[in-house]
Formats: structure tokens, sequence, C-alpha cells
């Protein structure tokens, strides 16, 4: 049975560098998730290492920190059925190389280590992610969309 979820989403440095925040936007919105939160910010070093502490010790992961602190990134909050799942696959594999055309990495990247976007991987992962990046006072919870009967029963 579908559950509704929420999921956190950032469009990374090369996204907002390369001018495609509304481009990624659009797809997110057009396949039916509702944003409940969305802001720009420059990500400090301090939230960067807790994001992405499962990563500490890898080979890519002083990159990785730099890479998302370099610029400012884009962060939202989605809600919708089955939100983590349908976001990640709206994204594509972790590897732009391997990632299916229609998807947002498999259209508009070409390598790991600037591949856009980030998706949770899990209820759990966006609710500490989310945790991160947002207050509570920061999303609208208090919004039913007129449109959602049109796109989930
Ligand atoms: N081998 C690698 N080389 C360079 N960067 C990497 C590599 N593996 C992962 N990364 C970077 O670390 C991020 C987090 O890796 P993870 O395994 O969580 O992939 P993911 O869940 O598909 O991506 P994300 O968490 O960004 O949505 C990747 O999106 C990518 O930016
Ligand atoms: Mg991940």
């Amino acid at each position: 049975m579908a559950e509704v979820q929420r999921t956190f989403v950032a469009i990374k440095p090369d996204g907002v560098e390369r001018g495609l925040i509304g481009e990624v936007v659009n797809r997110f919105e057009r396949r039916g998730l509702k944003i409940v939160g969305m802001k720009l910010l420059k990500v400090s070093r301090e939230m960067a290492e807790t994001h992405y502490g499962e990563h500490k010790g890898k080979p890519f992961y002083e990159g990785l920190v730099s890479y998302i602190t370099s610029a400012p990134i884009v962060g939202m909050v989605l809600q919708g059925k089955d939100a983590v799942t349908l976001a990640r696959n709206v994204i594509g594999a972790t590897n732009p190389l391997n990632a299916a055309p229609g998807t947002i990495r498999g259209d508009l990247a070409i390598e790991i280590g600037r591949n856009l976007v980030h998706g949770s991987d899990s209820p759990e992962s966006a609710k500490r992610e989310i945790g991160i990046f947002f207050k509570d006072s920061e999303l609208v919870n208090d919004w039913t969309r007129t449109v959602e009967k049109w796109i989930a029963e």
C-alpha cells in the first residue's frame, strides 16, 4: 500500500551554477510531487559533514564535501505517495553513465562527481536530512492542493 512520505531533494552546486534550477524543479512538479519546503542556501562544512557522514573515510569524501560546499544548493522537501522512491527514480542512478535517459542524471549529467541532484534513500534518511536543512517553521504543513484528487486516489 502506497504511503504518503516526505523526501529531501537538493539541486547540488553544479545544477545551480549551470542554470538548471527551473529544469530540475519542473521535473518533480510535473511528476506530481508536492513541494512543502524550498530554499537556496550555501552549505557549511559542518552541515556537509553531517549530511554525508556515512561516506567519511571513503576516497571521494573530501572531494564530495568540497563540491557540495562550493556554491549554493537548492534544498527541497517533496511530499507524495512513495515520495522517496519516486524522487530517486526521477533522479536516476548515482553514476550518470548508468542513469536511464529520461532521468535527471541520464539527461543532464555525465559523471558521478557532478551528478547534479541529491535524493534521500529511505524515509529515515529523509527525516534526518530534512532536520539538517530545514526548521519545521520553514515547511508548509497546512496546505492541501486542490489538484490532489487528480494526482492520487
Ligand atoms: N565513486 C565516487 N566518486 C565521486 N563521487 C562519488 C562517488 N560515489 C559517490 N559519490 C558522490 O557521493 C554522493 C553520495 O553517494 P551515494 O552513494 O549516497 O549515492 P546516491 O544516494 O545515489 O546519491 P545522493 O546521496 O547524492 O542522492 C553521490 O551522489 C556522488 O555525488
Ligand atoms: Mg545517498
